[in-house]
């Protein structure tokens, strides 16, 4: 009897995004279909996959150095295949397998259903690229995912909506490499959601760079519509979305938060700054008062949101004045969380060609400072919580701090407390007793229904 072939092995590494994690479990869905199993590290591989981020110059950089510290394995094991995807990929395309002499294979971010036939080129010993600018017809990409459901999903899940971006902000290199936007249709998606919660998954966030600009190109159906249609599958516990553009944060969607129990109040709502002439250099579409109107709608409806930000510093041209702005906005909105940025030039975009450029060290010191404000403004509203009760679902031991639970809050705060490992999977009361710069600490108060039997 013939041997068996031993079973491939893949290693699949993720940089950036949500999104670039959920196309990862997709490939590696679609890898196993094909017969891959899964290596505990590129050492053990036979195929090494990198999906990749481009947002800033530093998350590029990540990619080359850890390609580089690939060259050594390639030449011990020349059998080795290595292929590069997701946004790097859709940038450089061949310009990649050019600079990189030891990498078989580029795919872009619409081409993962190709990438079982690209491996085979690959094996053949041809080079290989692919990254076309146009999606694949819906149709075949909604078959693909319907027959290659995400591998052992955990208790939270993620689920992307839509991809692309159409709003070609002046610093963002996403529209190049994601496309223009597209919506997945509400039933492909709530089928992906029934066979999530069938697996055991019981919060489910939905992806889309945009994800507020949702319509379902088959009924029409709006990003609003779309929660409470997901809202009636009955094994689903928790909605969460992200992210969401402010200039398409509609009243039904304000009112789908307040009024949704299974969607979670909380909100990632990017302001980049808060300078009305910075806002018009970067094409946001909105002022700073039109944004902190939406703001102030959206409390006076869901009073207990957990709000978060993005905001970029040292923009070209940022003056101290409007980084003031940002400053004071920071103070008028309250945000719970917020991620910030240094400016960082990108291919393609206009900004890039922008005068007046600040120096790293500059905008050094701008982060630093917006980030030690912003620390303070956490800490106050986490402590604003003390002696609340929140509804936690409960993830598994706390990654420090011997001996307590952990999980997180409606608003998506994370919450440690001490407990039993059997509370894991369950949504349980927790009083808040402490409040720090990126956690809650509180005493278990009992179970809140919809235990696991
Ligand atoms: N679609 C999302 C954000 C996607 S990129 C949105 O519009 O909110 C994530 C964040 O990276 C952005 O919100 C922005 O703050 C930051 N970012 C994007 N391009 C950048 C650049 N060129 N330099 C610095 N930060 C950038
Ligand atoms: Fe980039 Fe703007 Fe699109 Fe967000 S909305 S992905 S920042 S272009
Ligand atoms: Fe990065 Fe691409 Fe996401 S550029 S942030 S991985 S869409």
């Amino acid at each position: 009897m013939a041997e068996q072939a031993r079973q491939q092995k893949v290693h699949i590494t993720t940089f950036g995004c949500q999104m670039n994690e959920y196309d990862s479990s997709r490939l590696a869905s679609l890898l196993a279909s094909h017969g891959f199993v899964p290596a505990e590290d590129a050492e053990s591989a036979d195929l090494v996959l990198l999906n990749t981020c481009s947002v800033r110059e530093r998350a590029e950089h990540k990619v080359y150095s850890y390609l580089g510290a690939l060259r050594e394995l390639k030449q011990r094991r020349p059998g080795l295949l290595i292929g590069v995807g997701g946004c790097v990929a859709q940038q450089e395309g061949k310009r990649l397998l050019d600079s990189v002499p030891y990498l078989d294979l580029v795919f872009g971010t619409q081409a993962l259903e190709r990438v079982p036939e690209l491996i085979e080129e690959a094996r053949a010993g041809r080079r290989v690229v692919c990254t076309p600018g146009e999606p694949m017809p819906v149709g075949l990409a909604g078959a693909h995912e319907a027959d290659h459901p995400q591998l052992r999903p955990g208790l939270k899940a993620m689920v992307t909506v839509m991809t692309g971006c159409d709003n070609f902000c002046s610093y963002c290199v996403v529209p190049y490499v994601r496309g223009r936007e597209r919506s997945r249709p509400a039933s492909e998606v709530a089928r992906e959601v029934a066979q999530l919660t069938a697996a055991g998954a019981r919060e489910v966030t939905l992806l889309g760079q945009n994800v507020n600009s949702y319509r379902d190109p088959e009924r029409g159906l709006d990003f609003a519509g779309l929660l409470e249609m997901l809202c009636r599958e009955p094994e689903l516990w928790r909605l969460r979305f992200t992210t969401s553009h402010p200039k398409d944060l509609s009243p039904a969607l304000v009112e789908a938060m307040a009024g949704l129990d299974k969607v979670m109040e909380q909100l990632h709502l990017p302001a980049q700054s808060g300078s009305d002439r910075v806002l018009a250099a970067m094409k946001r579409g909105y002022t700073r008062r039109q944004y902190l109107e939406r703001v102030a709608d959206l409390r006076r409806r869901a009073p207990g949101v957990c709000l978060g930000g993005d905001i970029i510093v040292g923009f070209p041209g940022e003056t101290e004045d409007d980084f003031a702005q940002s400053l004071s906005l920071l103070e008028e909105v309250g945000y719970d969380f917020l991620f910030s940025f240094m400016y960082s030039d990108r291919p393609f975009t206009k900004a890039s060609k922008l005068p007046d450029k600040h120096l790293e060290a500059e905008k050094s010191r701008r982060l630093q400072r917006l980030q030690e404000l912003q620390r303070g403004i956490s800490l106050a509203r986490h402590r604003a919580l003390v002696g609340s009760v929140a509804e936690v679902l409960v993830e598994g031991p706390a990654k420090r701090g011997q001996g307590l639970m952990s999980g997180r809050e409606r608003g998506g705060r994370v919450v440690n407390f001490e407990g039993k490992a059997e509370l894991k999977g369950t949504l349980a009361r927790v009083r808040v007793k402490e409040g720090l710069v990126n956690s809650l600490k509180g005493r278990l108060v009992g179970p809140a229904g919809g235990v696991e039997p």
